[in-house]
């Protein structure tokens, strides 16, 4: 019971890797809300934790929407009474190349709309939702701040222009609020994860996943929860040390293999 009694936010909470988190936490005793924009998947989901003993709930909160992260903030805060962690995890993919040349002829760009979606919810969400909650833990001096960041946004990845800008981001971001924050009992980390198998990478075609999964050296994709188990040990007391690092969960493809 590693997080008996806290509350925890866990954005993009309704499936994947959000989902395995809320899950997680609520194992380890934590109440925990979950916020999503998939709001058939997100309520069952929240109804099930109920179910091993926890208080948990679903709100509908776009996390690029100013006024509604503020709100659902206030409602949580007034439900659970404190926000002790934030798990900033939503995250969507709009991948193309930044031209795509073949021919001898310009085929695609990636447009403005996909570069902007992206940072909007990977990037502009974690600012928004980290901002809403973050005076709340200064009064309790008390808060764990969790991101996703990603392994592409340590090495770049072709055809990833946006969602490479948003994670690496997402790790400067960590670094300053770290800094910021540490002196009232905030700490403020990053996750890395290396390919793990969601929603998100189910479009892989057969053939590149194989590829994918033969220059991983544990030699398996991630599963959901690998990434939940590195969010429960940062949110943990275990972590209190621990800020402002960017931890990587990929099977060892830090390694540049
Ligand atoms: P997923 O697509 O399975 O789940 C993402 C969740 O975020 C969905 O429930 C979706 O409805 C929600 N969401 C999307 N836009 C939202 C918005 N504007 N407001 C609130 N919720 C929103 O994705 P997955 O794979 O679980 O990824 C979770 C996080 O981990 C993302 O930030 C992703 O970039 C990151 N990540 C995932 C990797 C992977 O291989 N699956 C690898 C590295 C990082």
């Amino acid at each position: 019971m590693r997080l008996k009694n806290k509350c925890a936010i866990v954005t993009g909470g309704a499936n994947g890797i959000g989902k395995a988190t809320a899950r997680r936490f609520a194992e380890e005793g934590a109440n925990v809300m979950i916020w999503d924009v998939s709001d058939e998947a997100g309520q069952a989901h929240a109804s099930s934790l109920r179910g091993i003993g926890v208080g948990a709930d679903y709100m509908h909160v776009d996390v690029t929407d100013t006024v509604a992260v503020n709100s659902a903030v206030a409602a949580a805060h007034k439900d659970f009474g404190r926000i002790d962690i934030l798990v900033n995890n939503a995250g969507i993919l709009r991948d193309g190349q930044l031209v795509k040349y073949k021919d001898g002829e310009v085929q695609k760009l990636m447009t403005d709309e996909m570069f902007d979606a992206v940072i909007s919810v990977n990037l502009r969400g974690v600012f928004i939702c980290t901002r809403a909650v973050v005076p709340i833990m200064i009064k309790q001096r008390y808060g764990r701040i969790l991101c996703a960041s990603s392994v592409v946004g340590i090495y770049g990845n072709f055809g990833q222009t946006n969602y490479v800008a948003s994670k690496a981001g997402v790790i400067g971001m960590t670094k300053v609020w770290a800094r910021e924050l540490g002196k009232y009992g905030i700490t403020v980390n990053a996750v890395a994860p290396g390919f793990v198998e969601t929603d998100m990478t189910a479009s892989m075609p057969e053939k590149v996943l194989e590829m994918v999964t033969a220059r991983i050296p544990v030699g398996r994709i991630g599963q959901p929860e690998d990434i939940a188990n590195a969010y429960l040990y940062l949110a943990s007391d275990e972590a209190g040390f621990v800020s402002g690092a960017t931890i990587s969960v990929d099977g060892g493809s830090v390694t540049g293999t």
